[in-house]
């Protein structure tokens, strides 16, 4: 977790380095921090909370100096607070750190002054070893040998030194690119972090380390200079921008017809009505699916599971990552595994396709950040086109991920011969309808309005639903627990009885996700069960089945009439529109929310 930044220019650089943290923001903000060299000396600035605090403090006691490093920070190792903020600094160095020391604790007993260590972060004793190196008379080379010998764990560094006026880079585990400049260049978490500065970005590989000053960046690995690939990011800085919407999260749920027609696109020919993915996995008998990821991205695998089993006729196992890769892997014959995340860095996630690689399986990834840490790793990669997603709480990325693995069913399928040219043709057509559906329910977003208008001051919600149903209903509860602070649950509208029913009363709102398909009647007769009990329902229906529902509901939105596999992609849109209303009038941060970050690169 946290976002590094680091600039080496020939003009003041401050107001530089808090543009990047704002960009990066989505990592993390519990504290952020900056550091400059002014006259030989470290000069810093740390503010807790978000990075618009330390904005304030520079304003009230400005800095300057051509370069520097800068950090916004989600705590792991101490609370957050200005002693554990980076940058950590001694009189000879200041660092910044994105990952985790796992001995920090065995490193500070062999430093030569540990009671210099103040705060409780697994960060700051990198400082002190560097400067015992330097007071050793060790040079870079030799710094970073030691540093990648003496260190265990995941770190992306950003190292300022008062000798010089360089930079160094260092990467194992956590992420770390290098932007190219004129007059001046940088460090960066991602291409986001480095999108207002340059487009020209190289990604540091594990072991990788990079001395950057305002005219040169040289990389490294081991004692070698190496060279490695300059991308050109298609991240313009207008994507990263709100462009007139009050949060990221409201632009990105906007955003969803546009990017699901985009990823339909690259996976669809129009005229041949043919699914087009460039696998050679996809190719091969396949027998077994597992669907691997965290979070929202974790509850579209749930979803996409039974379209699996339906157009493929393929078992799928779901399992978030956390878990998965502590298991025993048992491999199948004919097995794939396919990850799923946003970010491509998921610590949990990425560990995984380590676990699932080492053991021979077959490993696609579904990803939306190109050039991942997860994409670099996977045997074959089919990249979602939902275009940067910073509110934290997931949502375009969401639907583009279930539509993705939709068709990749649907190909599966067509591959085993289970689906013929008509019946994929016939697919076709009713997905290229996806944009209009989306486009239908944003243009009723008032009665999503009024719906949250009406239950924000509850204190639990339930969301159920069936089938594919109930995937959406844990992904409208996380999404509501996570941006309004309710505390939600969501349940297989079956499994109320035993147990969860317990809680219905008056004051407690429970959402059904019911569009009409064969599971209808039997979501209908469970919401009456919670009717019977004085439960408030509300439900996310079509045109046709709010017919039956007005009698049973105190409020019900329905979306268009649309196909059965296409309703979760569909229905997501009120889920997530509800949930963002409920925020708002809550006056929650919708799109930083507290203890959050969008990007989890710790375990
Ligand atoms: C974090 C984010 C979630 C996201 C999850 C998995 O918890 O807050 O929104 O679903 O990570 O992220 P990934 O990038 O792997 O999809």
């Amino acid at each position: 977790m946290c976002g590094i930044v680091g600039i080496a220019s020939n003009n003041n650089c401050t107001y530089a380095l808090i543009e990047g943290l704002k960009k990066l923001a989505y990592r993390g903000y519990d504290s952020a921090g900056l550091a400059t060299l002014v006259n030989k000396e470290i000069v810093k600035r740390v503010a807790l909370g978000k990075i618009g605090n330390l904005e304030a403090i520079i304003k009230e006691k400005p800095i300057e100096g051509n370069i520097g490093i800068a950090h916004t920070r989600w705590a792991t190792h101490g609370s957050p607070n200005e002693l554990n903020a980076h940058p950590h600094a001694t009189n000879k160095v200041a660092i910044v750190h994105n990952g985790i020391i796992e001995n920090y604790k065995e490193i500070k007993n062999i430093l030569s002054n540990k009671s210099l260590i103040k705060s409780e972060t697994d960060s700051e004793v990198v400082a002190h070893l560097i400067t015992d190196y330097l007071d050793q008379g060790h040079d870079y080379p030799e710094i970073v040998e030691k540093l990648l010998t003496e260190l265990k764990g995941a770190f992306a560094l950003a190292v300022l030194f008062t000798k010089t006026n360089k930079l160094l880079a260092i990467k194992r585990g956590s992420p770390l690119a290098v932007g190219y400049g004129e007059q001046n260049n940088f460090i960066g978490s991602d291409a986001i972090g480095l999108a207002p500065f340059t487009k020209k970005i190289s990604y540091l590989e594990d072991d990788d380390w990079a001395i950057v000053d305002n005219k040169n960046i040289f990389i490294y690995h081991g004692k070698n200079k190496v060279d490695r690939e300059i991308s050109i990011t298609s991240i313009s800085r207008q994507s990263i921008e709100k462009g007139g919407y009050k949060h990221f999260m409201h632009k990105e749920i906007y955003e969803q017809p546009t990017v699901i027609g985009e990823t339909l696109k690259s996976f669809i020919d129009p005229e041949k009505k043919i699914i087009k993915i460039n696998s050679e996995i996809l190719k091969t008998d396949i027998k077994k699916i597992s669907l691997i990821a965290c979070g929202t991205s974790a509850f579209a695998c749930r979803i996409a599971r039974f379209w699996f089993e339906e157009f493929a006729n393929i078992g799928a196992n779901v399992d978030i990552a956390s878990e998965y890769r502590y298991r025993k892997l048992l491999k199948t014959e004919g097995e794939v595994v396919i990850f799923i995340s946003q970010s491509g860095e998921t610590r949990d996630t990425l560990a995984s396709l380590e676990e699932a690689k080492k053991h021979g399986l077959k490993t696609i990834s579904i990803v939306n950040v190109l050039d991942s840490s997860i994409s670099r790793l996977s045997d074959e990669n089919i990249f979602t086109l939902a275009g940067p997603e910073i509110g934290v709480a997931s949502t375009k990325a969401f639907t583009t991920q279930l539509l993705t693995l939709l068709i990749i069913s649907i190909l599966l399928g067509k591959n085993k011969n289970f689906i013929n040219d008509n019946f994929e043709s016939k697919i076709i057509t009713q997905l290229l309808d996806l944009p209009s559906l989306l486009n239908d329910i944003l243009e009723k977003e008032n009665e999503l309005r009024d719906i949250a208008s009406k239950i924000y001051n509850a204190k639990d919600v339930l969301y159920i639903g069936r089938g594919m149903g109930h995937g959406l209903a844990l992904e409208g509860a996380l999404k509501l627990k996570e941006i309004s602070y309710i505390h939600a649950e969501g349940y297989a509208a079956g499994e109320l009885k035993h147990g969860p029913i317990a809680l219905i009363d008056e004051s407690v709102p429970v959402i059904g996700i019911i569009p009409t398909n064969n599971l209808y009647e039997k979501t209908y007769s469970n919401l009456a069960e919670v009717k019977a009990r004085g439960g408030k329902i509300i439900c996310i229906t079509d045109k046709e089945g709010k017919k039956n529902l007005e009698d049973l509901s105190d409020l019900i939105f329905s979306i268009k009439k649309c196909n059965d596999y296409l309703q979760p992609i569909v229905c997501a849109l009120p889920v997530q529109l509800l949930a963002y209303h409920i925020a708002c009038f809550k006056g929650t941060d919708v799109d930083q929310p507290r203890n959050l970050a969008k990007s989890v690169t710790v375990e």
